[in-house]
């Protein structure tokens, strides 16, 4: 995996975000098992709890057009701090394996960490077993 180049796409989908109340851009690129990437910008909105995480549109991309399997995601933001993903993108990423890695950028450095890592103890749904 190319980790610069994944934090590079993360940067350019940044770009797109459209911010109008936080000022605050996040960019995210996810990368598939078969080398596919998926990329995604936050998306905010005048009813404030309507906002999207770039996170989020990064995999309603990937899965809405087939993929299932992810090996990474880059995200990166405006400011010169790593950001680590919302409680909501956490349990929303952990769907489709929480042993994704999570790359964070602060534009000089990155830190990685599994998903696992940053959601311990997720919520799985136990399905009832026939007795
Ligand atoms: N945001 C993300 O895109 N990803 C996160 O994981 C945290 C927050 C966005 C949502 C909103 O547009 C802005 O950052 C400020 O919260």
């Amino acid at each position: 995996m190319d980790k610069g180049e994944l934090v590079a796409k993360a940067i350019s989908a940044m770009n797109n975000a459209y911010v109008k109340y936080s000022k605050f851009k996040v960019g995210a690129a996810l990368l598939t098992k078969s080398g596919k990437i998926y990329t995604g910008c936050n998306i905010e909105n005048s009813s404030y709890s309507a906002t999207i995480c770039a996170e989020r549109v990064a995999f309603t991309k990937a899965i809405s057009e087939g993929a299932r399997d992810f090996l990474a995601i880059a995200i990166v933001n405006s400011s010169s701090e790593f950001a680590y993903p919302c409680g909501i993108c956490r349990q929303f990423m952990s769907e489709f394996g929480i042993d994704l890695k999570v790359i964070i950028s602060n534009g000089k450095e990155t830190k990685e960490h599994s998903l696992k890592e940053l959601l311990p103890y997720a919520f799985t749904e136990f399905m009832p077993t026939d007795e």
